[in-house]
């Protein structure tokens, strides 16, 4: 890594101006209002019901940030804009937009959190029982982001001959239905919280899965996690918990299996040291603040975790850059 500049660091500090300029701009709901055809701010503001001169001061600052293109008075969606910020386009990233306002003001806390080591998120159950469309949002912003950052994921995993698969902590069910949709005989179980049922039931229904992949509501902190799997995955889950949660989970996931199954884990790549690449690493921190007591975790104390669980042959896929990812799978011997 080349020594930062000064300018580099300014840049760190002011970074977070911009991302409240996108984030504001895409909840005050420009970008859609824009899809219509170009505006001036007047317009703009009559359309959203906010004040004309901050709307323009709003614009002309999402047109320093190519977001919006100026051209006379009027104001126009970037090509980026149109792309991902409008809701009904095939790429819209708004939900991850939304999502990533949750994070800001615990972002905002971290050295609060660092001096405490205390999370400054509630727990997902608590999140799923008092602010309901943020939790909904959030488990379809990890959607979007697994579509962008892992549909190459089952071409790293050999599933012949695998049929049954459970999705422990499956959200709306993504990665089953990848791995569903490139093996025509696996069946999936998507294992997640109850309040989780019909986002994944619509979800997996809307993809054409609903005779092949099933949801069931369960606690993955329970003592067991069902038995008679040859395949259980665990994406984005070791993240969310503790070292000791980890262990417990590999060990329930190896009881879980048949002779030979297979345990997938999806997690974002991080160095042994913990310091790079710098996704990897920040995600870490993220997930410090996210929930208690957890971070990501290297690659290779994935893989000591397996063997100490009993699984055998554990072996690591980067997935294709830019996905930050990586799968480790192990077999149960
Ligand atoms: C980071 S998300 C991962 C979702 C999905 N596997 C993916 O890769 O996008 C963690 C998931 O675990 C679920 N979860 C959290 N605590 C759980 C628990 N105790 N038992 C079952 N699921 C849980 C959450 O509802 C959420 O869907």
């Amino acid at each position: 890594m080349t020594e930062p500049d000064l300018g580099s660091l300014l840049e760190m500090l002011y970074a977070y101006q911009g991302s409240a300029i996108l984030m504001g701009s895409h909840e005050l709901g420009i970008y859609e209002v824009l899809s219509n055809g170009p505006l001036n701010a007047q317009e703009t503001a009559s359309a959203l019901g906010s004040a004309p001169r901050s709307t323009m001061l709003l614009m002309n600052a999402c047109v320093a940030l190519g977001l919006l293109h100026k051209i006379g008075d009027e104001y126009a969606n970037s090509p980026l804009a149109a792309d991902f910020l409008v809701p009904g386009k095939p790429g819209y990233l708004g939900r991850v937009v939304t999502k990533e306002q949750e994070f800001y003001q615990p972002w905002g806390r971290v050295s609060h959190a660092v001096r405490e080591d205390k999370a400054q998120l509630p727990p997902m159950t608590a999140r799923l029982e008092k602010t309901p469309d943020t939790a909904r949002n959030f488990l379809l912003a990890l959607h979007d982001l697994g579509l962008l950052n892992a549909t190459a994921l089952p071409d790293h995993i050999d599933l012949t001959g695998h049929k049954k698969l459970l999705d422990v902590g499956g959200g709306v069910g993504t990665f089953s239905i990848l791995l569903a949709e490139r093996n025509p005989e696996l069946r999936a179980v998507v294992m997640d919280l109850p309040q989780v049922r019909e986002l994944a039931e619509q979800t997996i229904a809307s993809c054409g899965l609903g005779d092949r992949i099933e949801f069931q509501a369960g606690d993955y902190n329970a003592p067991s996690l069902g038995e008679g799997y040859d395949v259980v995955l665990l994406s984005n889950i070791l993240h969310d918990n503790t070292e000791e949660s980890c262990r417990q989970l590999l060990a329930k996931s190896y009881r879980t299996l048949v002779e030979g199954g297979l345990v997938v884990i999806n997690e974002f790549f991080l160095s042994q040291d913990g310091a790079s690449p710098p996704v990897g690493a920040i995600f870490s921190l993220l997930m410090m603040l996210e929930n208690q007591g957890a971070a990501e975790y290297p690659v290779e104390q994935i893989k000591g975790w397996l063997l100490e669980a009993g699984f055998v042959d554990p072996v690591a896929h980067r997935l294709p850059d830019p996905s930050p990812m990586v799968v480790v799978v192990a077999r149960r011997g």
